[in-house]
């Protein structure tokens, strides 16, 4: 079945008003806008998502939060709800990142706020992953299928949920598993979906790869079944090397 590629950027705490100049010059690479046959986001830190929304309109190229609070207001001092997140100009947000999930975040508050998300409209990018140390326990599809299956929002399959799978071990080290590992995690994640939603559901659902994705292995990891488009974190932060990997997608 043929899914849309997603290329999300995820800028993590980096980034001042300066940044929003990548942006601006991503477009630019981009021809004034993103590609017909794949979505385009950039998740900046809080601060900059309003006037990066503002930035990006027209060119296709949505913009997202990286983490929203559960509840849609309240006495959470310090916190984002989903709801302002929308009301900001955000059309996805990243919950369950391995950066929240290592702070404490369990698999039952990130569903609740991938639950969040839909409520406020938008499309929740849940990440999945194991570390160094369960990956070499043996323990790596046991460990994701848990994460999916702890987590999964209810209404997930309708509101377009994008699960991102991201292995500890290779974000922001260098490191990526082999292809092979790739397609077989990505095929036994789709496998869970599949029990989870029907066969349509699973077969409909984006699986994204996160860790480690380059310009230079972009290619190669885009192009592995049930890979449908990237999350990527430090090379998003250049235009030049986010565009080179949007470009690196496969052909139809
Ligand atoms: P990285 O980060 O591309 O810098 O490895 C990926 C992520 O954490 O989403």
């Amino acid at each position: 079945m043929a899914r849309r590629q997603l290329i999300a950027g995820n800028w993590k705490m980096n980034g001042l008003q300066a940044a929003r100049g990548e942006a601006r010059a991503l477009v630019e690479r981009l021809g004034g806008r993103a590609p017909d046959d794949a979505d385009v986001l950039i998740c900046p830190p809080a601060t900059l998502l309003a006037d990066l929304a503002r930035d990006l309109a027209g060119s296709g190229v949505a913009a997202g939060g990286q983490d929203c609070h559960a509840a849609p207001s309240g006495a959470h001092t310090g916190d984002i709800s989903a709801e302002m997140l929308a009301d900001a100009g955000a059309a996805y947000v990243v919950v369950g990142h391995s950066e929240r999930r290592a702070l404490g975040e369990t698999d039952a508050l990130i569903r609740a706020k991938g639950e969040a998300a839909i409520r406020a409209g938008l499309i929740p990018v849940m990440c999945v992953g194991e570390t160094e140390q369960e990956r070499d326990a043996g323990r790596a599809e046991a460990v994701v299928t848990g994460q999916i299956n702890g987590s999964l929002p209810e209404g997930g399959f309708a509101a377009g949920l994008v699960i991102a799978y991201e292995p500890v071990w290779a974000i922001g080290t260098g490191r990526t598993p082999t292809t092979a590992d790739i397609a077989a995690m990505h095929a036994a994640i789709r496998a869970t979906l599949a029990q989870q939603a029907g066969q349509a559901g699973g077969d409909g659902t984006r699986i994204l790869y996160g860790g480690s994705v380059k310009p230079g292995n972009a290619a190669e990891i885009l192009a592995i079944a049930d890979v449908d488009g990237a999350l990527v974190g430090g090379a998003s932060l250049k235009a030049s090397d986010f565009h080179a990997i949007i470009a690196a997608r496969p052909a139809p």
